[in-house]
């Protein structure tokens, strides 16, 4: 029986203000196929997860991440993963009502949970609507039936059409994940493709360049030349007319692979890339609190060990030093849009994040728009985002930037 009554009402979405804000991300590790190119913490089991066993575990550690925290006011949650919608609609409410009861949260923060095409059902997201949940995020990847397949997915196009309108129908808030610069794929392809995509969305889309990440099928297979992915001016050419198309279509980019209509930016990626604090729980989850990053097990058994010997699933805790957090805040806000306040960081940490010269340097050459001490990447700027964070830093970064 689903009873979050604090989390069921309609309230209006809050809206951004602007802060870092305090978030709360939920990592359920499991999916029902491995995709030859994904490596996040995703595991397949072929014997059915004891959802209440995770349950009472993830209870554990909210109230651990609680303690650890003190009183907060969460401004998103985030349930990610693996595949969120593997869960039952009474596990997300076991969930919810944890957080609930440990921090304040109030009416009409966003909550959001990932979806795969494949695991979605009209039931189950209508219990998830009830936990809570008012933002889905769809895992489409593609809408053509040959790349979904090379893409390794179990769904097909008329599964992702399904959920879109499903999610549609039952969320306020809804967006999907594309994945582009697939082998062989021309800009026009990608153009109609994406215009397709378009008209499906609401609000928001994010937008992948597909990346060989080490240890996958996809990685041994790019080695071996069996498998050919765009090279940079290819790239280059989909990413600009990805950026084209969707300022065109009033969706521009506000991160570098995250699109929305103004207003509707996921409330829970601005605290990552405002270099909020954030909560992680369960399998492998990253938190961020007070200068500390925390990382928890990644093999599910592993973690629900540790929580049993320490209530927690933190494997590894590192205090950040100031220049480390500076570096960091530049690295994660010059992905936005709206760039970063230098001078903030400054005063926030003790230290500078960037070189004060290479940054008149980059304004002058049209890679960076700056006033006073705010600073943000040109559209130019965003091709050459790594080769920029390494030239405005105010040190040498260890940190590789930008991933995905
Ligand atoms: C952690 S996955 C979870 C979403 C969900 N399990 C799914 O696959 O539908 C989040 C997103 O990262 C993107 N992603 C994962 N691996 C990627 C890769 N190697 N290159 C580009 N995008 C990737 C996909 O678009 C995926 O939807
Ligand atoms: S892309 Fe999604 S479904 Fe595929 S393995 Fe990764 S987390 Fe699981």
């Amino acid at each position: 029986m689903i009873d979050s009554p604090a989390l069921m009402s309609d309230a209006k979405l809050l809206p951004d203000t602007g802060e870092p804000g305090f978030g709360i991300y939920v990592h359920w590790p499991f999916c029902a196929a491995k995709c030859p190119y994904c490596d996040f913490n995703s595991h397949v089991r072929h014997q059915p997860v004891d959802q209440e066993r995770y349950v009472a575990a993830f209870l554990k550690e909210i109230a651990t991440a609680r303690q650890m925290s003190g009183p907060k006011t969460v401004t998103s949650v985030f349930l990610g993963g693996g595949t969120p919608s593997l869960m039952k609609p009474e596990t997300v409410d076991a969930i919810m009502n944890g957080i609930s009861r440990h921090w304040h949260v109030p009416d009409g923060i966003e909550i959001t949970m990932e979806a795969n095409p494949s695991s979605v059902e009209a039931e189950r997201f209508r219990g998830y609507r009830a936990a809570g949940v008012n933002r889905v995020s769809l895992g489409v990847q593609a809408l053509n039936d040959r790349d979904l397949k090379f893409l390794g997915r179990l769904h097909d196009v008329a599964d992702a059409l399904k959920a879109i309108r499903l999610a549609r129908d039952i969320f306020p808030r809804m967006s999907f994940d594309m994945i582009y610069a697939r082998p062989n794929q021309t800009v026009e392809e990608w153009e109609s493709e994406l215009k397709e995509a378009i008209s499906y969305a609401v609000d928001h889309l994010s937008l992948y360049q597909l990346t060989i990440e080490e240890g996958t099928p996809f990685y041994g297979l790019h080695k071996a030349g069996k498998l050919i992915v765009p090279d940079g001016d290819q790239s280059a050419a989909l990413y600009e007319a990805t950026q084209e198309i969707t300022e065109r279509e009033g969706l521009p980019a506000y991160e570098v692979s995250n699109h929305a209509r103004p207003g509707a930016e996921s409330r829970h990626n601005l605290t990552y890339w405002r270099y909020g604090d954030y909560a992680g729980i369960g399998p492998g989850a990253h938190g961020r609190r007070l200068g500390r990053r925390t990382q928890r097990h990644r093999k599910p058994e592993n973690f629900l060990a540790a929580i049993r010997r320490n209530g927690h699933g933190i494997v590894e805790e590192a205090m950040l030093s100031p220049r480390e957090a500076a570096d960091e805040a530049l690295v994660m806000g010059l992905r936005l849009a709206e760039g970063i306040d230098a001078g903030a960081i400054a005063d926030r940490f003790g230290v500078d994040a960037v070189d004060w010269d290479a940054v008149e340097r980059l304004s002058a050459s049209g890679h960076l728009k700056r006033a006073g001490t705010d600073i943000a990447l040109t559209r130019r700027g965003r091709l050459l985002l790594d080769h920029i964070l390494g030239e405005i830093a105010a040190v040498e970064m260890p940190i590789a930037s930008a991933a995905r």
